[in-house]
């Protein structure tokens, strides 16, 4: 009976990624931040044995390294979720009712603004202007912007992606 081993190549696949991205920014002085974008890509988040891993490779404190993720919104330190939902609040939004719409993700998912389900399927997050406002209220999910939205409007929509 032969076994599943993809999660081990996977881990294997990127284990070896961020080796080479080590090789590569070791003797760069100022390679903490594309080191921590690139080992994000290979992630999809900055799991806490990696940002460890890069404070030994370049011989800073962990400190450090936490204090330069923390202080870019950018980088994240949980995993995220497949789909990433973006409920926007700006004024526009605001006005014509965006926390009704945030309201409506946050009880359709089970989650809170800033959290990621537990299949990781989706990120909750919310933002401060989108560039759709003649749409508003409006809510983006991954690259897709949805507009003129009623907070009826909003489970369906969520359920649509993958
Ligand atoms: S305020 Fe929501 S898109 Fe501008």
């Amino acid at each position: 009976m032969s076994s599943c081993t993809c999660g081990g190549q996977v881990e294997a696949k990127k284990e070896a990624a961020l080796q080479k991205l080590f090789d590569r920014y070791r003797d760069y002085k100022g390679g903490l931040i594309p080191i921590l974008q690139e080992a994000q890509n290979i992630y999809g988040y900055l799991p806490k044995d990696v940002l460890r891993r890069i404070a030994k490779e370049l011989r800073i404190p962990l400190s450090k390294v936490y204090g330069v993720c923390t202080f870019y919104a950018q980088f994240h330190l949980k995993p995220r979720g497949r789909n990433i939902v973006r409920v926007c609040l700006g004024t526009a939004c605001h006005v014509r009712g965006g926390s009704k719409i945030l309201e409506a993700a946050k009880e359709h998912l089970g989650i809170d603004n800033g959290e990621t389900t537990e299949d990781l399927k989706y990120t909750l997050e919310t933002v401060a202007c989108i560039g759709a406002c003649g749409l508003s209220s409006c809510m983006m999910v991954n690259d897709d912007t949805h507009g003129r939205l009623v907070p009826e409007q909003v489970g369906k929509i969520l359920d649509s992606y993958e």
